[in-house]
């Protein structure tokens, strides 16, 4: 049932209108001023205010001017005794639904109040579906983060599963990518790279060596240095891990990043001797991430050498091997964020990959 206030200061109006528009099923209040109606106002939902224009006090264009600010969708009629043409542009400037000359008849006020109070429900549905229909745009952007989720947790495991069976072919290479992994990640957050570019920096650096694969066990885990035929082998693995991911369709370049990660930025690396900005930048992080994690970690046929080597290697080879902004932001990391790798089972047993390099081992 509609609500209606009527703010008059003649009794007699006031009463006659309530009294009609109650007959015609209205839920009626009534006020004698301005100050009466904030009050009433101010205590429930009305949907239309007929009041008269000149009262003692404040006026019913004060009045109107104040609802229109609190809230825009109540219907405002004028009522006054005093018609003129001034009057009735300030109400309707001020926002008026409709205005009303005095003497008024029955049949004129009850087609205005139903006209407004329409106009009222118009305005309270189209609300309503606005506000249904920012609900259901939620629901569904909610639904569609729910499933990206499922579908990333989902790939996440198949990318974990994939580097399961790598790291069974080579215990040395337990934990090592996933500290390689995570220092990427950190390095990509510190560089200010995009959630998309940090996700992808993250799994590639989870299956960086997948293609280590078709590389045979025995030289994966050989303590002593490679002739060049085996290294040869092992440099294959770059182009393995590509073959195997490409064919699996990721959200992020995951194959494009580790076909990439033993380029230099010389064009030094392997496989393709890539350089400088032909090298995506995610791969450069995860080339960097590589070798700091290596160095620091025990060797089959040495100590770890300490993250403070690691750190003064990428620092000398950068500009040569490793991007630059990549280096400063790893060193920044380690020297002035505390970042630390991983402290892993695997860590401490002090296992990790090899530098795989013809000739003498790195350091
Ligand atoms: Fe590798």
């Amino acid at each position: 049932m509609p609500k209606i206030l009527i703010v008059d200061d003649e009794k007699s109006i006031r009463l006659s209108v309530q009294s009609f528009l109650q007959d015609a099923g209205y839920e009626v209040r009534v006020a004698e001023d301005t100050r009466g109606a904030r009050a009433l106002l101010a205590e429930g939902d009305y949907d239309v205010v007929v009041t008269d224009v000149v009262m003692p006090g404040a006026s019913g264009v004060t009045l109107l001017q104040a609802i229109r600010e609190a809230s825009p969708d109540v219907q405002v009629i004028m009522m006054t005794g005093e018609p003129s043409v001034e009057t009735a542009a300030d109400a309707v400037r001020a926002g008026a639904s409709d205005y009303l000359a005095k003497p008024v008849g029955k049949a004129d006020i009850l087609k205005a109040v139903r006209r407004a109070a329409d106009t009222k429900r118009m305005w309270d549905e189209n609300r309503r579906l606005q506000a249904e229909n920012r609900r259901y745009q939620e629901g569904l952007e909610q639904m569609v983060t729910q499933r990206t989720e499922e579908l990333h947790r989902a790939l996440e495991g198949a990318i974990r599963a994939m580097a399961l069976a790598v790291e069974s072919r080579d215990p040395y290479t337990a934990g090592h990518e996933q500290r390689v992994a995570g220092l990427a990640r950190a390095i990509a957050e510190e560089m200010g790279l995009p959630g998309e570019g940090i996700q992808a920096v993250y799994f590639a650096g989870v299956v960086h060596d997948l293609g280590k694969l078709s590389v045979p066990a025995e030289i994966l885990s050989k303590p002593s240095q490679l002739n060049a035929a085996e290294f040869a082998l092992i440099k294959m693995h770059s182009n393995t891990g590509y073959q195997i991911l490409k064919t699996v369709e990721f959200p992020w370049p995951l194959a494009e990043l580790v076909f990439q990660h033993h380029e230099r930025m010389d064009g030094s690396g392997y496989p393709r001797g890539l350089s400088g900005n032909a090298i995506a930048l995610e791969a450069r992080i995860l080339a960097v991430s590589d070798v700091v994690e290596a160095m620091a970690s025990h060797r089959p046929y040495r100590p770890a050498l300490g993250i403070e080597a690691a750190l003064a290697e990428i620092v000398d080879k950068r500009g040569t091997w490793f991007d630059t902004r990549v280096v400063a932001a790893c060193v920044r990391l380690f020297r002035e964020k505390g970042f630390t790798l991983d402290a892993s089972p695997a860590a401490a047993a002090g296992v990790g990959e090899r530098v795989w390099k013809q000739g003498e081992p790195v350091a």
